[in-house]
């Protein structure tokens, strides 16, 4: 018995070690994300987010040359204390530090038997003094990034302390009313909810009355038709931006959410047909059978049978198309471009041409990504049985 459970541990070992290795193939990058999402810029500039819990910088060497006088806490010795910004403001940069270094103190030596420290030594040593005399201390963890992402603040600072200081940039008003500044986030997110939520319903919808007219309706040319429609599944999404943004400007629906929504239809639509009808076509015919005799028109049948029996492959498509719409960049760049600007599009504009500005991208990517965990995690008990949809047919 237990030799069975043995070897059948050792068995599954290999998969259980590839498992692990593909889980942290994801999850450390994602990791990383998080943590430097939620670090000051200041800190994200200077130190990989892996650094976050060694210790500050400087503080080694501090503890070498510079704790056995001053003490741990740098305030040991009262006329030299260490954590007073007045005291520490006198050597910025680490060269006046040196300096002073070098000079005796009652015709003894500063450092006494210690070495001198060298330059690189210096400057960390100069960093660390800042920090503990909180001349520039920013904090180990902030939620400032996701802030400025929020209202699309770009300013000498965050836009938490800008607006305190009153030296916001001119076009923001510091107060909730930011969050539909049309460079944040805030707005990007609502409209791409607004986008996303009619571009899910309206395929299904439709596709739902198609499929069950495919399944259940006998008429001529029903299996060409069918035919047709997974043929044209094939039709690269890219092939026809020309032509329907041609059709849009003469419709006037470049630049509306019209555009987008009847674009996202028409390319949802195929794919949510050719499952809907595999579904409903596996459900027992008896079952449809017996309602008809029973007097029930199509619409009853329909709306009474079909749709409640679907409900799996119903969500596991809304899953689909919300995630393909809410992650799409192109179709949202060519009918909306940037006077109704989308998460992706906002998320490309967080970071300059000259790369500044990646602490706000870490954030928008995780505020990005908020909404389609939610709906995954709330939808993913129909995800598993909708993604068998279709897949055995009675
Ligand atoms: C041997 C003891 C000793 C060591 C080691 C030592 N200090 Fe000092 N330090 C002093 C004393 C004593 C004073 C006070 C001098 C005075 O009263 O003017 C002082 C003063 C200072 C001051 C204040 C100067 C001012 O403008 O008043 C700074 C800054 C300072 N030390 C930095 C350092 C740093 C950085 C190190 C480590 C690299 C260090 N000290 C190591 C003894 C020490």
């Amino acid at each position: 018995m237990n030799i069975e459970r043995l070897t059948n541990w050792f068995r599954h070992l290999p998969t259980h070690i590839v498992l692990i290795l593909l889980c942290a193939l994801w999850l450390v990058p994602t990791l990383g994300l998080l943590v430097t999402s939620l670090r000051p810029v200041q800190a994200v500039n200077v130190t990989g987010w892996w650094t976050v819990l060694s210790p500050p910088i400087g503080s080694s060497e501090y503890a070498q040359q510079c704790s056995t006088c001053h003490g741990e806490e740098g305030d040991a010795i009262p006329d030299a204390d260490l954590t007073d910004p007045e005291v520490v403001g006198d050597y910025p940069r680490s060269t006046q530090l040196l300096a002073m270094l070098e000079k005796e103190i009652d015709g003894q030596p500063h450092l006494e038997d210690n070495p001198l420290p060298d330059a690189q030594q210096a400057a960390n040593i100069a960093v660390y003094l800042k920090r503990i005399s909180g001349i520039d201390a920013p904090p180990r963890f902030t939620a400032n990034n996701y802030i400025d992402a929020l209202m699309g603040y770009r300013g000498k600072r965050t836009y938490l302390e800008d607006c305190a200081t009153g030296e916001q940039a001119l076009d923001l008003n510091c107060n909730i009313s930011d969050l539909l500044n049309p460079r944040g986030m805030g707005r990007a997110m609502l409209n791409s909810l607004l986008v996303t939520i009619p571009a899910t319903i309206l395929p299904i919808l439709f596709a739902a009355f198609a499929a069950y007219s495919f399944a259940w309706l006998d008429f001529r040319g029903r299996q060409f038709l069918f035919a047709l429609l997974v043929g044209l599944q094939v039709v690269p999404l890219q092939m026809t931006l020309i032509p329907i943004s041609r059709l849009y400007a003469q419709l006037g629906l470049n630049g509306t959410f019209w555009g987008v929504w009847l674009f996202h239809t028409g390319f949802g639509m195929p794919y949510a047909i050719y499952l809907m009808r595999n579904f409903l076509g596996s459900l027992p015919r008896d079952l449809f059978e017996s309602a008809y005799l029973d007097g029930a028109s199509h619409w009853t049948a329909f709306t009474r049978l079909a749709i409640p029996l679907a409900t799996p492959a119903i969500a596991s498509l809304a899953i689909f198309q919300f995630l393909w719409v809410w992650n799409d960049l192109l179709v949202a760049l060519v009918f909306l471009g940037g006077t109704t600007p989308v998460l992706t599009y906002q998320i490309s504009n967080m970071v300059t041409s000259l790369g500044a500005g990646w602490h706000l991208l870490t954030a928008a990517a995780f505020l990005s990504f908020l909404l389609p965990m939610i709906v995954f995690f709330a939808l993913q008990r129909f995800f598993v049985r909708g993604m068998l949809a279709g897949a055995v047919k009675g």
